[in-house]
């Protein structure tokens, strides 16, 4: 046990994202962890992180942790690459003990090592990439491997606003995808928690002979290894998953459909006055 932590496995995961595409990793954490009651809290009246300094992120983050843990979770998932790069170590500084936090970088770099890609290619919002979170991270790890980042900022708010699947999002992963920077990559970093939608198309882009990685199975094994650990893993379901948004409107909940995959209900919930 983590020294100091006393937790039951009944209590929930508290997951937060900037705003819906944390969702993703929601979905394939509730699939794989199905007994596990979750807490999702979407930033909407801050989105996009994208496009926010460090310094701000860590503000939203603190808070929006504080609240996590006032509703009793064991493990607070940080659903967002942006959040996860700025605010991560901090997180962990400051609610030592607290609570089990994962972020949704280490499980892609600890796979870019474990499978021995050599060439690897990131994309990811501005904040991401500005961070070199991840060239950081694989770097020091081994320091042989190629890492090529490239900010695509466009991409999560056309996934947002409902283009993918068609020619205005082929056209728009191509343009990116052709950069030169990420010529003669064997694997892509899919390092913003919007892109399991655009997956498909960006594997048709490559042909399938590219490795494309992103952070919901990664993501959901590694919490299931963690909790294993601990020995935090839930036998029965303490009650239904909540899912809270900053700011609501009708045209988020529509989204978050496409993201969760699934029908869900937003509730508004209003932690920062
Ligand atoms: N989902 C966020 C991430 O993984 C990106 C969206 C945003 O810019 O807020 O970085």
């Amino acid at each position: 046990m983590i020294s100091g932590m006393q937790f039951t496995p009944d209590q929930p995961i508290g997951i937060f994202d900037s705003g819906i595409g944390g969702l993703t990793v929601a979905n394939a954490i509730h699939h794989f962890l199905p007994e596990e009651r979750l807490i999702y809290f979407g930033d909407t009246a801050h989105l996009p992180y994208g496009d926010k300094s460090a310094d701000a992120i860590r503000y939203y983050c603190l808070r929006i942790s504080k609240f996590l843990l006032e509703q009793r979770c064991k493990m607070i998932v940080i659903a967002c690459n942006s959040a996860s790069s700025a605010a991560y170590d901090m997180l962990l500084d400051f609610f030592e003990g607290k609570a089990l936090f994962v972020n949704v970088v280490d499980p892609l770099v600890n796979a870019v090592i474990d499978r021995g890609y050599q060439n690897v290619g990131v994309i990811a919002t501005k904040a991401t990439i500005n961070s070199a979170i991840y060239r950081n991270k694989i770097k020091s790890a081994n320091q042989k491997i190629r890492v090529n980042q490239l900010a695509t900022p466009l991409l999560a708010p056309m996934i947002e606003e409902g283009f993918y699947n068609g020619n205005i999002s082929k056209s728009i992963i191509s343009n990116y995808l052709e950069h030169e920077d990420l010529r003669g990559i064997d694997a892509l970093l899919l390092a913003c928690t919007h892109y399991p939608l655009i997956r498909r198309e960006i594997d048709e882009f490559y042909d399938g002979k590219v490795a494309i990685l992103d952070s919901t199975d990664l993501v959901s094994s590694e919490v299931k290894k963690i909790l294993a650990a601990e020995n935090l893993l839930n036998a029965k379901r303490s009650g239904p998953d909540s899912f809270y948004v900053s700011d609501f409107t009708s045209s988020f909940e529509e989204t978050a459909k496409n993201f969760y995959g699934e029908d869900i209900h937003l509730e508004a919930k209003h932690i920062w006055s």
